[in-house]
């Protein structure tokens, strides 16, 4: 299949490099001329495992190339629409300013019958309103629907086998073109068996945000029986340990900590409540806010915590934090507890030393006044306070030993309950995780 894959970002450039390693012939488009640049070169802008490797060989035997210019995709059957839905400043709804335009660019130079296939997380209700919009200008083209469910730090892994495929079309009860397009492109994972669901534009669109607010859910689920553990006495990975062995609720996504993060969970709650009040269905989505709360809350928790871990005040107190990343094997800190956390700390008058394996780029650009370090033993020095709050395979594994020859004080905060908690507490340490 020839494709474009418009919009050069997470989703985007993983979404090109992989279709490419399937065989396929893509061009990845983008309006930033340094993302292509550096794509090109086979950097991605973005830690991902397995993503610099899959750049480099696709363009070197000529499957996958960049471009900003637009016309490159005159080729192409199918056109993939990977742009960002970030929220929009001030408000909950998301800025579809992105996908409107890549849509615009993409239906004045596509081929005849092309079809037109978004796959960023919009507003219910996008799809239709974009398919009424190409018409008018381009009759022959399709607008279909084609959720992405990939998870930062296994997003080529996501890609390439995916557990379910979703494609949202104007007909699904009819064969339609946009569906078997899809099929060709997505043989392999057919083939192998991956469950394929063909539903309307609306499905499709809700798909995705109502997946995301399971997800979610079930995290700040898990956050408020924490809450109930810390006034009771009891043990919430005991707890989730014990409701999660009934295969009706499960066990991922149980774990209690300092909450959710990063570039989609938290403003897509957002947006589908700001839809569902748009679409005068709010009271079906008050229980979101509810679920933001409950995160929010996390944060602003482990703070007193470690305040009160401090003797009643953050002045003049030194913490090592560990890990900054919204989640371990990522780089990403769009709205990360961690360095939420990190950065109350500092104003509370902590003098906060910050370390993560990727994320400490970002996390500089992001809170330029805390102090950084690449190493964790440095990060550590001197701290009266460890504070884990990114679960990173290098922190899970921390015994009191490895951090005695550099603390001042022994007390550690486990934001994502990981550490042995019976190591440190009989090695003398003040341990505090979260609900247990
Ligand atoms: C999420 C979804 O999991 C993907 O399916 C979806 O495609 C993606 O958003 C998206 O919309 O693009 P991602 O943002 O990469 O993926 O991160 P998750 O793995 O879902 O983790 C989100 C947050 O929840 C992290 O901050 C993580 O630390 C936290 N979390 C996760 C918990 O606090 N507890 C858990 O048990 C699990």
């Amino acid at each position: 299949m020839t494709m474009s894959v418009v919009g050069c970002g997470y989703l985007g450039a993983v979404h090109a490099a992989s279709m490419a390693s399937l065989g396929h012939r893509v061009v990845g488009l983008d309006i930033d001329a340094n993302k292509i640049r550096s794509l090109e070169s086979g950097t991605a802008p973005f830690f991902e495992p397995g993503l610099p490797e899959l750049l480099l060989r696709d363009q070197e035997n000529g499957s996958l190339e960049f471009s900003t210019d637009f016309h490159a995709a005159a080729e192409a059957d199918l056109h993939f629409i990977c742009v960002g839905t970030p929220q929009r400043e001030g408000e909950h709804r998301a800025n579809l300013d992105y996908v409107d335009a890549a849509f615009a660019s993409i239906a004045s130079v596509a081929k005849e019958g092309a079809v037109l296939v978004g796959k960023s997380t919009v507003p219910v209700g996008t799809a239709e309103r974009l398919s009424r919009e190409v018409a008018a200008s381009r009759p022959d083209l399709t607008v279909a629907w084609n959720p992405e469910f990939l998870r930062e730090g296994h997003a080529v892994e996501d890609t390439l086998r995916p557990d379910r495929l979703v494609y949202g079309v104007a007909d699904p009860d009819a064969p339609s073109r946009a569906a078997e397009l899809l099929d060709a492109v997505y043989a392999s994972a057919i083939e192998a068996g991956t469950p394929r669901l063909v539903v309307n534009l609306p499905t499709a669109e809700l798909v995705k945000t109502a997946a995301n607010s399971f997800l979610a859910t079930k995290i700040s689920f898990v956050n408020a029986m924490a809450e109930m553990c810390e006034v009771s006495g009891a043990n919430v990975t005991q707890l989730a340990d014990a409701i999660g062995h009934d295969e009706r609720i499960g066990r991922k996504f149980l774990n209690a900590g300092i909450g959710f993060g990063g570039g989609c969970l938290p403003k897509d709650i957002r947006a589908f409540s700001a839809r569902a009040g748009e679409l005068g269905a709010e009271e079906a989505l008050t229980f979101l806010r509810e679920i933001d709360l409950i995160n929010m809350r996390r944060r602003s928790r482990a703070v007193e915590a470690m305040r009160q871990m401090a003797g009643g005040s953050l002045i003049g107190v030194t913490v090592g934090v560990l890990g900054t990343a919204f989640k371990p094997f990522s780089d990403d800190v769009r709205d990360s507890p961690a360095l939420s956390i990190a950065q109350q700390l500092q104003l509370q008058g902590a003098t906060v030393r910050v370390t993560d394996p990727e994320a400490v780029e970002n996390s500089r650009r992001r809170f330029p006044e805390l102090s950084y370090t690449d190493s964790m033993e440095a990060a550590v020095s001197d701290a009266d306070i460890v504070a884990v709050l990114t679960e990173w395979t290098e922190y899970r594994s921390l015994t009191p030993a490895d951090l005695e020859p550099h603390v001042r004080g022994r007390r550690v905060f486990d934001g994502r309950n990981v550490l042995d908690r019976e190591a440190f507490a009989s090695a003398g340490w003040t341990y505090q995780g979260v609900g247990r």
